[in-house]
């Protein structure tokens, strides 16, 4: 059977980490608070001429590097991002300029946190209708641009990052590498929960994230476990057949809830929001390149990639390496 399969992963971060003792140098924090409710410990945030393409282009590169593919092999270049470098033309675009493959298709995907699961499922079915042969599936974002610095309920939980998938279809045996099954949501009534108070077409300013953090958490578990749920059952294996969990690292207190309602023990799951804390749609392909390079996740693995984010909007997607 033909299946898009992950060959190649690559990841990029901004030079710059700053800690949480040195947020606490600019609003009114502690490294106690911040870890305690959330398990972030440092997050890396771009510099004047860091941008999301940039970004995007080094974990691409690394990316196709690692799956022994060349960039004018590519077909299709699928950006998940909610800070694009222009309101148009698409991140995308510049990403394909930046590598040399021109010709292919090239557009962002805008589902926030979940822009990596929505960009992911959007290139598998292209893929599998056969227009194009190899995809990169990238998910970057440069968040600290639409922080409110002086708001220490949001700006302690972002950072910047990028990470990148190639994916290739392959006729594959069943039990087989590849995507298995991918499921995608979407839920307009939640828009105040989480949103930038600002765009072309409203304000024609960026706007900043805002954001009632105890509402989302407490959608963020249901929704999360009830999409895992569903592509468990599509794919008709258990939770207990997962090998790796590589969330959307939002808040590590989201990760373990999520985890004790599906009974999975949490050493399945990898967790670098200690590290990046939350990197938006950057934050899934990022973790699973770090697990994937220190050897955590080998080929053969079950994965499950699962996320939720502004809108709202949540995922899934379970893959054989
Ligand atoms: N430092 C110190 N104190 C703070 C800070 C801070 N950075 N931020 C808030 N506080 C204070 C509040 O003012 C409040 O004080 P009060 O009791 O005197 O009013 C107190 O801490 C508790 O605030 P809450 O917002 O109730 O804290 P909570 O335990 O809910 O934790 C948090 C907040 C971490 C945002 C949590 O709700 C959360 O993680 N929510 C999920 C949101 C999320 O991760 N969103 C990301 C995007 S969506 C997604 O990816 C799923």
């Amino acid at each position: 059977m033909i299946r898009s399969v992950i060959t190649g992963s690559g990841s990029a971060l901004p030079e710059q980490c700053v800690t949480n003792a040195e947020m606490a140098k600019r609003v009114d924090t502690t490294d106690e608070w911040i870890v305690e409710r959330t398990g972030i410990r440092q997050r890396y945030i771009a510099a004047e001429g860091e941008t999301t393409s940039s970004l995007a282009t080094e974990a691409a590169r690394k990316a196709l590097e690692d799956a022994g593919v060349d960039a004018s092999e590519i077909g299709l270049i699928i950006l998940a991002t909610a800070t694009p470098d222009h309101t148009f033309p698409a991140t995308a675009t510049q990403v394909q300029a930046n590598l040399g493959c021109r010709g292919g298709v090239a557009f962002d995907v805008q589902a926030v946190c979940s822009g990596f699961l929505y960009a992911l499922g959007t290139a598998d079915s292209l893929l599998r209708t056969g227009m194009a042969k190899k995809a990169l599936v990238i998910g970057a974002e440069t968040f600290s641009r639409i922080l409110d610095w002086e708001d220490r309920t949001t700006c302690v939980l972002f950072g910047d990052g990028a990470g990148a998938v190639v994916l290739e279809t392959r006729d594959v045996a069943d039990d087989g590498p590849g995507i298995l099954a991918t499921k995608l949501h979407a839920d307009g009534e939640h828009k105040d929960l989480l949103y930038v108070d600002g765009g072309p077409s409203t304000t024609g300013e960026v706007g900043k994230l805002r954001m009632k953090g105890r509402e989302v958490f407490r959608h963020a578990v249901v929704n999360l476990a009830d999409v895992l749920k569903e592509v468990l059952a599509d794919a008709g294996v258990e939770s207990s057949d997962v090998d790796w969990v590589v969330p959307h690292q939002a808040n590590a207190r989201i990760l373990d809830a999520t985890a004790r309602k599906l009974g999975l023990s949490t050493d399945k799951i990898v967790v670098t929001v200690d590290q990046h804390a939350n990197t938006s749609a950057a934050s899934v392909p990022l973790a699973f390149d770090v697990a994937r390079k220190d050897g955590r996740i080998k080929q053969g693995d079950l994965v499950m990639f699962e996320a939720m984010g502004g809108g709202f909007t949540w995922g899934a997607s379970l893959a054989r390496i």
